[in-house]
């Protein structure tokens, strides 16, 4: 059976909290989907772009582990191949969620430096969850920044 859209649009009648519950959902019900059966760590993203759509990605690991995929990566390859250019805001959902060093040069090259970046510790089956919020310029200090190297 087809499944529904990763992406969903929203307009700009939403608020910013509601926006953030947006991504927060759509990176939950993402984790739903984690192909993680060597670490048992699932994880969900959420990437708003400035067009206004979600998508989403989870993490796909592999018998050969050194090809495992983050949640993070997932959702912003899904959104560029779907012709986006700016990520917004992201949200990863996970136990003690934070994008590794790889994910953090990923979003950097398609987030400006205010994008909010959403950290949504929580795990299926625990009710409590924590919420921390920041941006993507904090991310990643000293960054390989590929106009100082004339790339
Ligand atoms: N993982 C993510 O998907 N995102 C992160 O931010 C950290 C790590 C995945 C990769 C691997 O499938 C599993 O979590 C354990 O490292």
């Amino acid at each position: 059976m087809a499944k529904k859209s990763a992406k969903k649009r929203i307009t700009g009648s939403n608020g910013k909290a509601a926006i953030r519950k947006q991504l927060m959902e759509a990176a939950k019900t993402a984790q739903k989907n984690a192909y993680c059966p060597y670490s048992r760590y699932p994880v969900g993203a959420a990437a708003l772009t400035d067009s206004g759509r979600i998508y989403t990605g989870c993490n796909v690991e592999n018998a050969s582990f050194g090809l495992a995929v983050c949640a993070e990566r997932v959702a912003i390859f899904k959104a560029i191949s779907h012709g986006e250019k700016k990520i917004t805001a992201l949200c990863v959902a996970a136990k003690s969620a934070k994008p590794c060093g790889a994910c953090r040069q990923v979003i950097i090259e398609f987030a400006s430096k205010d994008a909010e970046m959403i950290y949504l510790d929580w795990q299926p089956l625990e009710k409590k969850e924590k919420v921390t919020f920041t941006t993507a310029g904090k991310l990643l200090p000293h960054s390989f920044n590929p106009s100082e190297a004339g790339l």
